[in-house]
């Protein structure tokens, strides 16, 4: 007789003293969902390379501290594109929340605009994207707090009157900016949704979905899914027709982020999909000095994949960085304990933050440079005495 697999436990209405760190809660995730969505959230494509890079090349990076700083006034707040953010973290789009947890991305949104932390909405949220404005902004009025900021992360769909409109939506509903993802428009997911969790924004729209040809048919190329891909001309098309400030995601080489600033993009996401992708990619954080040298400061850069802890944080900021990007680790806060796990979560990080900013003698974002960082590292080219 097989065993049947474990149900996975309810959301816990009190954070257990044994979760200090996020990587707590992706220990304790696995006994809060069902093993497909486990697997589905945590693996990376291929052998898992480059998954597994993004988090090995931070604990590569060592830092330089410096003592008996002036600490007085410290903030971790944050001007990014205009807008004001409580520190320099944000959630990156991540779809289907109701894989998680039944409050779905409404539950994430409201725990953000408790901390007064920004996030980027996605395409394929399992609940509509005016109801996750709603839920942020409620919580934010409740609390009397200013609201949080909220983007839309943009996936083309195959008509562009369709990737309008949900430009448009995401605009009369109050997301500030648009993030469009770059990388991901031919991926392959077998990833069979349970019931009850559905890409609600885009229900009715034609799909880029892969139909296999049979043995010997078509396999990418020559299919719907090749032939209706994005291209630079959609970037162009998107720039000129969205009113938003534009974000592209997905940024690994400095050709594409130049391309991307030369059609308009307001910002770039250096991001490699959290190892979802193409595997051997290399880590986000290994290729953040390259493509920082090559933007030489013309728009923000926001990095994501593998950022866990504040020495995560500071190391990207240091290297070029103005705000990082937390995906699956949101996911696992919200299986663990819904709304209260995410704002613990992104409490837990802050704190982490606050601490190596300290230690490192920076009271704000803005003196987080090369300097804090070990003199050995290639990324340093001034160090710090
Ligand atoms: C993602 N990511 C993603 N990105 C995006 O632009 N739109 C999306 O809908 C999704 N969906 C999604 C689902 C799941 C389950 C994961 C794990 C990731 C990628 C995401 O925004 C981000 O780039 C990575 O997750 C960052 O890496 P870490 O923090 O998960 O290591």
């Amino acid at each position: 007789m097989t065993a049947s697999p474990p149900v996975p436990r309810p959301p816990l209405t009190a954070i257990p003293a044994d979760i200090t760190c996020l990587a707590d809660y992706e220990r304790h995730a696995a006994g809060h969902l069902p093993e497909a969505s486990r697997h589905h959230v945590d693996s990376g494509t291929g052998e898992g390379l480059t998954l597994h890079d993004n988090r090995v090349a931070f604990g590569r990076i060592r830092l330089a501290p410096r003592a008996l700083a002036d600490l007085r006034q410290g903030s971790t707040r944050t001007l990014l594109l205009g807008q004001l953010h409580e520190s320099p973290i944000l959630l990156a789009p991540v779809a289907f929340h109701r894989l998680a947890h039944s409050g779905g991305e409404c539950e994430t949104a409201r725990a953000a605009a408790a901390l007064q932390v920004g996030m980027a909405v996605s395409t394929l949220s399992s609940q509509p994207l005016e109801d996750i404005a709603a839920a942020s902004r409620a919580a934010s009025a409740e609390l009397h707090r200013a609201p949080a900021p909220l983007w839309f992360q943009l996936y083309f769909q195959r008509d562009r009157e369709h990737s309008l409109a949900l430009v448009r939506r995401a605009q009369a509903a109050g997301y500030q900016a648009v993030v469009v993802t770059v990388d991901a428009s031919v991926k392959r997911s077998g990833f069979p949704l349970p019931q009850g969790v559905e890409a609600v924004n885009v229900r009715g729209y034609p799909s880029f979905e892969q139909r296999s040809g049979g043995l010997g048919g078509p396999i990418l190329f020559g299919t719907p899914l090749i032939e209706g891909a994005p291209t630079w001309d959609d970037i162009a098309w998107l720039r000129a027709n969205c009113p938003l400030p534009l974000i592209v995601k997905g940024v690994v080489s400095p050709r594409d982020a130049l391309r991307a600033i030369e059609l308009g993009a307001d910002a770039l996401v250096v991001s490699n999909h959290g190892g979802r992708v193409l595997d051997g990619l290399p880590a986000a954080i290994d290729v953040l000095p390259r493509v920082a040298a090559a933007v030489a400061g013309r728009v923000p850069l926001l990095l994501d994949g593998g950022v866990r802890t504040g020495t995560d944080i500071v190391k990207s900021l240091a290297l070029g960085a103005s705000a990082v990007m937390i995906g699956r680790p949101q996911v696992h806060a919200l299986a663990v304990a819904g709304l209260l796990g995410v704002a613990h979560a992104l409490h837990l990080l802050r704190g982490e933050l606050e601490l190596a900013m300290a230690q490192l003698g920076c009271a704000s974002i803005g003196e987080i440079d090369a300097g804090i960082l070990w003199p050995a590292h290639p990324g340093n080219e001034a160090g710090r005495n």
